[in-house]
């Protein structure tokens, strides 16, 4: 069996364009083979002219492994791991026009996002991408080498204003706060499957450096951050109507500007399960759960890590 997959570079460090696809209609295992090894080694893929509906998506993305529900996203009552993005007037974009990589508050952030477009503004709207992998290999060897140990704590900081200041607000946080304790991740991921390394620490999620005085992890995530900024490491995707991207969590961060508001833009979005990011110094662990912990980023005054003391698992009750 062969295939009529085509694979079209659109950036230097990431972005491809896939040709020869129809997303509606199962893949053959050719297919999604090519489609597969397209995504980890380009890091963001790109489909036209695919008009998918919600099924169709949610078939698709079950190829790549389980789909896994956001805690925090309003969604469908019975496909909870599909969120709509419908953003109008009425219902302005919310924070995704900063760097980052998607749920990196979670102990398994998603491996990949795909994303379908049914409504896009005549203008702005686009979706920018940045590889990590390739802010990392930009970076001296003197300073690969200072990251590559390194772990930092994540938290779920732009969803915490969601609650509200009121008792039940607070109460509900902290039942999420239990729900989704701060992971430590590396500050350098090595990916799974290719084996390359990336930065692995955004302004979205990325709290602070494990075991550095706080003005030495500011300023050294300051820095970090600022590495994705970079145009030559980055793909500007223009929203079509149909078009689908899947990208890779786990090489690439993204941006989204609210540049289009109060323009209408309608998107369908599902993430596929990640694993436990690790990097050269192998696996990561959650924090204690003494709130002195995370202020001070240092778990080894507390006996050093610990592992995960439950399975993270979705609260059923809505807070959007
Ligand atoms: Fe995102």
């Amino acid at each position: 069996m062969g295939h009529n997959v085509e694979v079209i570079k659109i950036a230097p460090h990431l972005g491809a364009e896939i040709r020869g696809v129809d997303l509606s209609a199962e893949l053959s295992e050719d297919e999604f083979d090519a489609v597969h090894d397209a995504f980890v080694d380009n890091q963001v893929i790109v489909f036209h002219g695919q008009k998918i509906n919600a099924g169709q998506l949610i078939a698709f993305g079950n190829r790549f492994g389980e789909l896994s529900v956001h805690p925090f996203s309003p969604n469908q009552e019975d496909t909870p791991e599909l969120i709509i993005f419908d953003n109008n007037e009425d219902n302005p974009p919310f924070g995704t026009d900063r760097w980052h990589s998607d749920e990196t508050f979670r102990a398994e952030p998603p491996l990949g996002t795909m994303l379908s477009a049914k409504i896009i503004p005549a203008y702005g709207g686009n979706t920018i991408f940045a590889s990590m992998t390739a802010a990392y290999d930009a970076l001296s060897d003197r300073m690969q080498n200072f990251l590559d140990d390194m772990e930092a704590i994540h938290d779920m900081v732009l969803f915490r204003k969601l609650f509200g200041a009121g008792e039940d607000g607070l109460a509900t946080l902290r039942k999420y706060e239990d729900l989704y304790p701060n992971p430590v991740h590396p500050v350098v991921r090595i990916h799974p499957v290719t084996g390359k390394k990336a930065l692995y620490v955004n302004p979205q999620f990325t709290l602070r450096i494990k075991n550095m005085r706080e003005d030495e992890s500011r300023t050294l995530l300051d820095f970090l951050f600022r590495q994705a900024e970079t145009p030559e490491l980055q793909y500007r995707h223009q929203w079509k109507v149909d078009s689908f991207v899947f990208w890779d969590n786990r090489s690439a961060q993204h941006y989204a500007p609210h540049d289009y508001f109060p323009q209408r833009r309608y998107l369908e979005r599902i993430t596929i399960q990640g694993d436990r990011p690790f990097g050269p110094a192998g696996p990561t662990y959650f924090l204690q759960d003494n709130p002195e912990a995370g202020d001070a980023g240092n778990a080894d005054a507390f006996g050093g890590h610990r592992a995960n003391k439950r399975p993270i698992e979705r609260e059923t009750e809505k807070t959007a």
